[in-house]
Parts: C-alpha cells; structure tokens; sequence
C-alpha cells in the first residue's frame, strides 16, 4: 500500500524493475471474478486470462477452439475483480496469425471491451508483423514462446521443446527479436532450463516460465493445475499447492449425504 493507502497497480514498466533488481515475478491464470479477486488481494503481479480456459473451463482437448468473445467475457470478469495485478489477456487461436489488421482490430477489441492492460501472443518472427501493428496502437505485449499450444496441430505433441541446437537458436533469435519489436516480457514455455536462464541472460525484458526452469525472471502456472482441481495432469514443472479435487469431492459428497439424509436444511438453516 503506499502512503495514501491505495495499492500501487503493477505495470508494465515495474515488471522491468522488478527483473532490473532481482525480484521475482509471480503470475497465475485466472478466468472468473472470484478466483481472479483472491489471487490479486494474496498479492499476485500478473493475471493471466489465458486461452487455457478453453481446456479448464470449457473441457476442450486443445486451447484452439475458444473464441475472442469468450476470450472477452473471461477477462471483464477478471478485471472487474482485480485493483493490483497486471492484467494480460491470451489473443485466441485464428485471431492474429496471418493478418496484421485482423491482429490490431482484434487486440483492440480486448482493451476496448474488457480494460485489460495488455494481450499475450504466441510465435516469433512469424507473426512479427502483427506484433509490429498491436505495438504501434499503443498495446503492450506479452510474447510467448518454446511450446505454443496453439500450433500444436503443427507439432504434434505436448513434449519438451528446442532440445536440439537449430530450435533452440530459432528460439533466441525470435525472443531477441520480440524483445526489439518492444514486447514487454515473453512467457517460455517448456524448454530445457538452460535454454530458458540463456535466453533470460539475453533479454533486457522479463522472461516468465512455465517449465522452462528457474534462470527465469517469473514463473506462471495455470491456476486449475497448481490448485489440484485437475488431477489428471502431472507435468513434471507443476508443483501442487492444494488438492481442491479432494476438498471439492469431500464437500459434494456431504451435501449430497446431508440432502439426502434430510440433515440439511436443519432448524437453523431456514426461516
Ligand atoms: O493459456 C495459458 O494458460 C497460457 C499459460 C500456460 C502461459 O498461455
């Protein structure tokens, strides 16, 4: 809280400092208003809408069928939660690849409509044009980079990325390159640990990992995950902080017990 008793909102200018100064940069997914309101009051930098909805909220195999307006009611609600965090919003899959001005008008759409403080893109050089065209209106940029899921058709699998020397030099380049574009940090997202402490050494801008070790300059996790709602996924970068699918199967177990036994609603619980 600084002196007048308002919370200093994270931007992006203070990520930079943070990394400038060694600070550690700590980001989570969010997607409603109530977990969006926890995670910022516990004091988290950076919110991310991120198009992982279409996987934790929506149940679909991949994050390419969520469109920009479920993109955009996700972020209005997390916005409406959040006083402190930076808040960054995922532009989905089919909304910026291959066209510049679709890009723009898409990424204009996010801070038009959800008053969000920045958009996250995935690739490099490839979409460096859209990048370009986001930038020049005035819309910082998050980039995103090693394992993109949304090109998961074109890789087909979840697997480590830029193991070998080629990719792992394509993948410096294009950092550096969106580092020169002004993008204001780059998510890496499944690297080898050195890869992602190299890459991190290079950039003047903060590097936020999701495996890609810790030689970066922030780490992200997505909140579903890191929670254990979803007990299916074990990658070997997730640390659990809770077992919610345990607490939540308790609590539905002794409400349906309860209802059913006629124990709730008791005396007290009615009018
Ligand atoms: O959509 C998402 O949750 C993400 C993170 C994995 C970085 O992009």
């Amino acid at each position: 809280m600084s002196t007048e008793g308002k919370l200093r909102p994270v931007t992006t200018h203070r990520l930079m400092e943070m990394k400038q100064r060694g600070e550690k940069i700590a980001m989570l997914t969010a997607y409603d208003y109530s977990t969006a309101r926890i995670m910022d009051e516990a004091g988290m930098d950076v919110i991310l809408v991120g198009d992982s909805a279409a996987n934790v909220m929506a149940g679909f195999e991949s994050t390419l069928p969520i469109t920009l307006d479920h993109m955009i009611y996700h972020a209005q609600s997390v916005v409406r939660a959040v006083e402190r965090a930076l808040v960054v919003v995922d532009l989905p899959f089919g909304t910026y690849q291959g066209n510049s001005k679709q890009a723009l008008a898409s990424a204009i759409r996010i801070m038009k409509e959800t008053e969000a403080s920045a958009v996250k893109l995935e690739g490099g050089a490839e979409i460096l044009e859209s990048v370009e065209r986001i930038l020049c209106a005035g819309i910082p940029i998050m980039g995103h980079l090693g394992l993109t899921p949304q090109s998961i058709h074109k890789f087909g699998t979840y697997n480590v990325r830029a193991k070998e020397d080629a990719e792992a030099e394509r993948l410096l380049s294009d950092a550096k390159l969106l580092e020169q574009a002004g993008c204001f940090a780059v998510v890496l997202e499944k690297i080898p640990a050195e890869l992602g402490a190299r890459v991190s050494q290079s950039l003047q801008i903060p590097t936020i990992s999701i495996g890609a070790g810790g030689g970066c300059d922030g780490q992200v996790l997505v909140v579903h995950d890191m929670l254990g709602i979803n007990n299916e996924f074990s990658p070997r970068f997730l640390r659990r902080y809770a077992d919610l699918y345990s607490v939540m199967t308790g609590a539905f177990k002794g409400y349906l017990e309860d209802v059913k036994s006629g124990d709730f609603p008791n005396p007290q619980e009615q009018y």
